[in-house]
C-alpha cells in the first residue's frame, strides 16, 4: 500500500490532470463559440426570417424547361430553322414522340443530325435538357 505521502502525491496528480482536462474542454467550447460567431450567417434559414428572402437556393437550383427552351432551344425550335420541329407543331412532333421519351432525351443531350448536342446550351445539365424536352413535348401534342 501507499504511504500517506505517496497517496497525497497521486491525488495531487489526479487533480492536476482533471484541471488540464477541464480547461481543455473550456477552451474547445470557447473556440466553437468564437468560430460560430465568425461563420457566415444563414446556415439555418426559416420561412419568415429575413435570410429566407434571399434567393440563394432558388438561383442555384435547376432551371425550368420553359427557361431552357426560351434561352437555348427557341433559336431553332421557335422558327423551324434547319428543319427543327417547331414548338406546338403537333404533326411534326407525333413521329418523334413515337420514338419514346428516352430516345428524345438521348438525341437532345448527345445531338442528332442538325440537332446539336444539348441544343448548344453547354452550361445545361442533362436533367435540365430533359425538362426542356418535356416542356417542348408537352406543348406539341
Ligand atoms: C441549332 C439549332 C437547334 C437548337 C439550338 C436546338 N435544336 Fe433541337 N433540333 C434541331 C434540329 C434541326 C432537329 C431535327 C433533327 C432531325 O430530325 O434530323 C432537332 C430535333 C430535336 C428533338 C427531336 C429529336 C428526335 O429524335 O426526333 C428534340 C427532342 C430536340 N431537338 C430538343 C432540343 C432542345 C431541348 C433544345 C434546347 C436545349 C434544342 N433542341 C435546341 C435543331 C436545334
Amino acid at each position: 500500500m501507499f504511504s500517506n505521502k505517496q497517496g497525497f502525491k497521486i491525488v495531487k496528480l489526479g487533480l492536476c490532470a482533471i484541471a488540464v482536462f477541464v480547461s481543455a474542454i473550456a477552451f474547445a467550447a470557447a473556440k466553437d463559440d468564437i468560430s460560430s460567431r465568425l461563420s457566415p450567417v444563414g446556415d439555418l434559414c426559416m420561412a419568415g426570417d429575413t435570410c429566407a428572402a434571399a434567393p440563394v437556393v432558388v438561383a442555384s437550383g435547376p432551371r425550368s424547361g420553359e427557361d431552357i427552351y426560351g434561352k437555348s432551344c427557341i433559336a431553332c425550335h421557335g422558327s423551324g430553322a434547319a428543319g427543327a420541329p417547331k414548338l406546338g407543331d403537333v404533326a411534326g412532333w407525333v413521329p418523334r414522340i413515337g420514338q419514346g421519351i428516352d430516345t428524345l432525351y438521348t438525341h437532345a443531350i448527345k445531338g442528332f443530325n442538325g440537332m446539336p448536342a444539348k441544343g448548344l446550351c453547354m452550361d445545361c445539365s442533362d436533367d435540365e435538357i430533359k425538362v426542356a424536352v418535356d416542356y417542348m413535348v408537352s406543348k406539341s401534342q
